[in-house]
Formats: structure tokens, C-alpha cells, sequence
């Protein structure tokens, strides 16, 4: 049992330990009881629970947890890329990798060490290194949980002195939903988006709020730092507060698509909506010595 931010009453905390497969997993609970589990398969949180046991982010029936492939689920690190250009891996190599509890981090400006939270941290390995050459970066991230059950990751990448280096990078934020059709997001009304099933073509968004009757996979240009996704059936709202994210990606693979995704059930994107903070379209570029920081809080509010 390892105790970081742990709180008075000896119910909140961090606990380290493993999952089925073996893999290192942390879990980290508030004094009220809610709890978030992280995986260091992929840095990934794989379960955001409120105070009263309820999950908040879709994993899949159909979920491998055996690396090296992302839990189909939670909360996947795209990094260095989002998307599939070049030689990287589709939405990079972050989160199919191990990362290790980084012990030391650096101090984090604003940021309290009282809640539960976990540091984790990725290096390069040498395959890595062959893949996205001459790119020495340090990723450390940090999940916490605040008193009032909000999940906030903090990801910070540093150009270790090697040669100036971009990447683009998204949360790809699994929400749990009652139902698609039920569900609406506000906060994108009159955005440009990139629209991946039109080869990434620039349209403007028209309607009020974003409702969904088919597939969607774009990507939204510019956002303000605040999203809200309204579930009428569970009477809940997530609200996605980013920072140094200036995109938001919105993805339903729907009927068609879930059928050809083999770790996804066929009537399951009924129940998730992908809602990531992202900086997709400029991408970020470091030179030697420099840092990127990229916030994201979520939190749930009752709504009607
Ligand atoms: C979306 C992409 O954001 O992620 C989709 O735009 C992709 O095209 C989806 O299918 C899931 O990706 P993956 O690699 O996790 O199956």
C-alpha cells in the first residue's frame, strides 16, 4: 500500500497493485469513495467511479487487457500522434507501452499534492527511438482525484536536448452513455471540424448542439476550454474542462464500424461517446529543453 495524497480518515488514498494479467495498476479514492483505476499499460485510466459506485467511462465486453494493443475503453494516451500518418502506429505508441511510477517528478505549478494522485512517467525505448528517430522526450503524467470526485490528468512532455520534434496528442475519452441517441454535446456550436469520413475535409459546425443518428469522427478546430456532454436518460451532464488542448475530437464508429472493430461489441457504440481534448490540427513542436503541458478535468453534474 502506497500512500500519496492519502486523506485522514484512512479511506482515501493510492493503492498500488495488480491486475489479472499481472500488470501494475493504481487506485486512487477519495474520502467520499469515489475512485479512479489507472493501468500502466498505456498510462491508461481504465475506470472513473463516482462516490456511489458508479462507472463513468465505457470499457468494451469485448476489452483485451493483454498488452501490447490499448484497453478498447477508459481514457488511451494518443501519443506522439493522433491519427495513422507515417510510420507511428495508429494514435502513436504511448498507450501501448509500460510506464513506470515516476518517484521524483519535477513540481507541477498549481497544482496540490494533498488529493489522491499517482505520477507516472515514459521514456524512449531503443524500438521507440527506431520508429520516431532522435526523439528524446520525457512524458510525465499525473491523474488525480479531487474531494469533489473530479478526475483530472496533467501530461507534460519535455524535449530532452534532441533536436526539435512535433507530435500531435488526444485523451480519447471513453464515456459512458445511456444511450447515443439520447445523448447531445454543446460547447463545438459554430466550430470549423475536420471530418475524417470526408478525407479530414474542413466543414462548419450549424447546428445548435452536436446530436448523433450515424457515424462521426472529427475533429474540432479551436474550442473553447469548456464541453459539455448531456445525457438526458441517465440525467447527467460531463463537463470536460481542458487546457493547452485546442481541439476536441468527437467519435461514434456506429453500426457498420462496430461491427468490424473486433474488440468492440456490435450493439456497444450505443453506450460510448469518444469526447477527447486533443491538439490535433497544429501540432505541438519542442525544442531542446522545452515543455508542453495539457490538462484535462472531467467532473459529472446531475442535469434533466
Ligand atoms: C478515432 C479515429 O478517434 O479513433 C477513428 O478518428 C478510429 O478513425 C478510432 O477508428 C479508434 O481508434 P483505435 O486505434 O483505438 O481503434
Amino acid at each position: 500500500m502506497n500512500q500519496q495524497g492519502g486523506e485522514s480518515d484512512g479511506r482515501g488514498g493510492v493503492e498500488v497493485s495488480k491486475d489479472r494479467n499481472g500488470i501494475e495498476q493504481v487506485i486512487l479514492r477519495n474520502n467520499r469513495g469515489a475512485s479512479a483505476r489507472v493501468s500502466l499499460h498505456g498510462g491508461q485510466v481504465l475506470s472513473w467511479k463516482t462516490e456511489r459506485g458508479e462507472e463513468l467511462l465505457f470499457t468494451s465486453s469485448k476489452a483485451i487487457f493483454n498488452p501490447p494493443k490499448a484497453v478498447r475503453g477508459g481514457i488511451p494516451i494518443c501519443f506522439p500522434q493522433f491519427g495513422n500518418r507515417g510510420s507511428l502506429e495508429q494514435h502513436g505508441f504511448a498507450r501501448n507501452r509500460m510506464w513506470t511510477i515516476d518517484k521524483n517528478p519535477p513540481p507541477l505549478p498549481n497544482e496540490s499534492n494533498a488529493k489522491p494522485h499517482i505520477d507516472l512517467l515514459l521514456k524512449p525505448s531503443e524500438d521507440d527511438l527506431k520508429i520516431w528517430p532522435h526523439r528524446y522526450f520525457e512524458f510525465r503524467l499525473r491523474v488525480s482525484l479531487a474531494a469533489e470526485g473530479y478526475l483530472s490528468i496533467i501530461s507534460r512532455v519535455r524535449n530532452v536536448n534532441s533536436k526539435p520534434f512535433s507530435f500531435s496528442f488526444a485523451y480519447h475519452t471513453y464515456l459512458s452513455i445511456s444511450d447515443i441517441s439520447e445523448v447531445r454535446v454543446e460547447g463545438l456550436e459554430t466550430l470549423d471540424y475536420l471530418d475524417n469520413l470526408y478525407q479530414k475535409e474542413r466543414f462548419t459546425e450549424q447546428g445548435d448542439a452536436l446530436t448523433f443518428e450515424s457515424e462521426v469522427d472529427r475533429v474540432y478546430l479551436d474550442s473553447c476550454n469548456t464541453v459539455a456532454v448531456l445525457d438526458h436518460e441517465r440525467k447527467r451532464t460531463f463537463v470536460i474542462r481542458k487546457d493547452g488542448l485546442p481541439d476536441v475530437v468527437v467519435w461514434n464508429p456506429w453500426e457498420k464500424k462496430a461491427k468490424a472493430v473486433g474488440d468492440l461489441g456490435d450493439e456497444e457504440y450505443k453506450q460510448m461517446l469518444c469526447v477527447d481534448g486533443a491538439a490535433v490540427e497544429k501540432p505541438i513542436t519542442l525544442k531542446p529543453g522545452e515543455e508542453w503541458t495539457g490538462r484535462l478535468e472531467l467532473s459529472v453534474v446531475p442535469s434533466t
